[in-house]
Parts: structure tokens; C-alpha cells; sequence
């Protein structure tokens, strides 16, 4: 039987490794993973995006369909993402762990190995005059959320790609 192609970025592609983390990895992360995907990509810089979420009530499911209409109107196709569950090994493998808000923030603490070397901090902390605020969750919102949401993490997405093109 022939073996698939791992789905995502193998660790060792060159550029940064960043995980970007929520609760159920179906709305925000796989939003912030595909605007990351894309922002990189026009950007011309290697990395290795991943998200995933502190909690496994999702695991293996697609992003939520209204995550993936929103994307989709901004011409993005997150359909191919799979949740999965944080683990203690991505403080290891990843560079960079950025949080969607303050509870993922703390339950991602709570796991995190000795020997993390990954940075955690809250995705909106990037984004100029918006340290310590949150990406609002909108999976039990209205649809409009998930425009507001995408804004969120497109900004976060624009603030990476400038962060990693002034330091190479
Ligand atoms: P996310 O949104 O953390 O942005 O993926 C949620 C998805 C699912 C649930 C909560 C938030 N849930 O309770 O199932």
C-alpha cells in the first residue's frame, strides 16, 4: 500500500516552526494556521505552520464549516486541516506556540515539558497596540463572528511575516 505524504510541513523545512493553539483546533488555529499559510507563502518565506487545540473533543475533524466558508470568502481552503490535540512534544518541536486567548494560554502551561523551548505568548501580543487581548472564540456566536475572527488572525499572520522578514 503506498504511504501518504505526512499532511503537514515536515519539522525540519526550513524558517520558523509555529503552532498556533485554541480550544477545539476547528475554528480559531485552523483560521490562524491558513492565514498564516498564505501569508507566508506571498511572502516568499519558508515555515512550518501547524495548530492545534488544548482540548481532543475534535480530534481528526475538519475546521467547523463556517471557519472554512469564512476562509474560503477570503480565498483561502483550510478544508484539508485535521484537528488534533496539543502535546507535551510541540514546546519541543515548535519555536513559537501562540495561544488565541487566556485559557489556552494557562491549560498549554499546565503541559508544557521541563525542557520546552518553544516561546508561548498570546497570538495578539504580535500585533501592535494589541498585547494581551484575545482572539474572541466564535464557534457559539453568529456567523459574523468568524469575519471578525479571520481580521484577528490575518493581523497576527501580516505581524509573523514581518517579524521573520526584519530578522533574516
Ligand atoms: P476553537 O472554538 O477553540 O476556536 O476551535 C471552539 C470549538 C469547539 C468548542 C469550543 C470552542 N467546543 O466546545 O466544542
Amino acid at each position: 500500500m503506498p504511504v501518504s505524504p505526512p499532511r503537514r510541513d515536515a519539522v525540519t523545512a526550513d524558517g520558523p516552526a509555529i503552532l498556533f493553539l485554541c480550544l477545539g483546533n476547528i475554528c480559531r488555529s485552523p483560521l490562524a494556521e491558513g492565514a498564516a499559510r498564505a501569508a507566508f507563502d506571498a511572502a516568499g518565506f519558508a515555515a512550518t505552520l501547524d495548530s492545534a487545540g488544548t482540548g481532543d473533543w475534535h480530534a481528526g475533524h475538519p475546521p467547523d464549516a463556517r471557519a472554512q466558508a469564512e476562509a474560503r470568502r477570503r480565498g483561502i481552503d483550510i478544508g484539508d486541516l485535521r484537528a488534533r490535540q496539543l502535546v507535551p512534544e510541540d514546546f519541543r518541536r515548535f519555536d513559537l506556540i501562540l495561544a488565541a486567548d487566556e485559557t489556552n494560554l494557562r491549560d498549554a502551561r499546565a503541559i508544557a515539558p521541563a525542557d520546552a523551548t518553544a516561546r508561548l505568548l498570546l497570538m495578539l501580543d504580535l500585533v501592535p497596540g494589541r498585547a494581551g487581548e484575545s482572539v474572541t472564540d466564535p464557534y457559539y456566536g453568529a456567523d459574523h463572528g468568524f469575519a471578525a475572527t479571520w481580521d484577528d488572525v490575518s493581523a497576527v499572520a501580516s505581524a509573523l511575516v514581518s517579524e521573520f522578514a526584519s530578522s533574516t
